[in-house]
């Protein structure tokens, strides 16, 4: 598969990392300064390339969106239309610029600025250390990856993009549902917590229930 990042950055630069070694392309784009995509490109090796957002999602099938929040309408006007591509948005409601409404996710809310797009969340909960660290757990140890999204078919083709890439992906519902899985890092909610597969089980069936979650493992 093609895959595009917008913003390899921390996030961005991990997913393109475990994308590449699980033998899918990537297209790297959206930098303050051209020569870091060429450059971290040609530090990926064989199967990177850089090119500009709209370029980059032209051709691919899957979009990781990986900016700081404030970022994120700057990212999607140089995108352009992300009609019929899958869409991971990694991003974290932290920043200046609007925010989603009282009642409102912030998958939702972003959701809506990607009209057209076959919306999926995911890779956002954990920091990004954390992430590159794990990624290639094995067995029971494999490090949960939160799914949320709207459209059933694009959380499978993401579900199956995190089991390649080293985690143990684990689907939440809809945009409407995955609050647990959304900053801050609070009592009651997944964000900023490792799971591991039997105890993320628990956690989707209480949120299917509309019960608070069980309290957070620890390993
Ligand atoms: N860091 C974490 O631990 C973590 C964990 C979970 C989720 N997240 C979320 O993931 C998203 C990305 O975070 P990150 O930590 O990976 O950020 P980051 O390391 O700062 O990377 C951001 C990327 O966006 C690009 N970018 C930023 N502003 C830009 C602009 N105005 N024009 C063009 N390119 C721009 C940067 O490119 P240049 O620097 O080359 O310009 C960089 O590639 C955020 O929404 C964050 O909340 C972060």
């Amino acid at each position: 598969m093609r895959i595009s990042v917008v913003g390899p950055g921390r996030i961005g630069g991990n997913t393109a990392r475990q994308a590449l070694k699980a033998g899918h392309e990537v297209v790297l784009s959206f930098s303050r300064d051209a020569g870091r995509l060429e450059g971290l490109a040609g530090e990926l090796g064989p199967g990177a390339s850089a090119a500009t957002p709209a370029q980059a999602v032209q051709s691919s099938e899957v979009v990781v969106v990986a900016v700081p929040w404030d970022a994120i309408d700057e990212a999607l006007a140089q995108t352009g239309s992300l009609d019929g591509r899958i869409v991971i948005d990694t991003t974290n409601q932290y920043g200046r610029s609007e925010m989603p409404a009282a009642g409102q996710t912030a998958a939702q809310f972003n959701a809506a600025r990607m009209s057209g797009a076959r919306y999926t969340k995911s890779f956002n909960t954990l920091t990004s250390a954390f992430q590159a660290e794990t990624a290639d757990r094995t067995g029971d140890e494999r490090v949960v990856q939160w799914i949320c999204g709207d459209d059933a078919d694009a959380n499978r083709v993401v579900a199956h993009l995190i089991e390649a890439m080293g985690y143990q992906p684990v689907d939440l519902g809809g945009t409407a549902d995955c609050e647990v899985m959304e900053a801050p890092r609070r009592p009651g909610a997944v964000y900023g917590e490792e799971y591991r597969l039997a105890d993320a089980r628990a956690v989707v069936e209480a949120v299917n229930a509309g019960r608070p979650i069980p309290p957070t493992p620890s390993y």
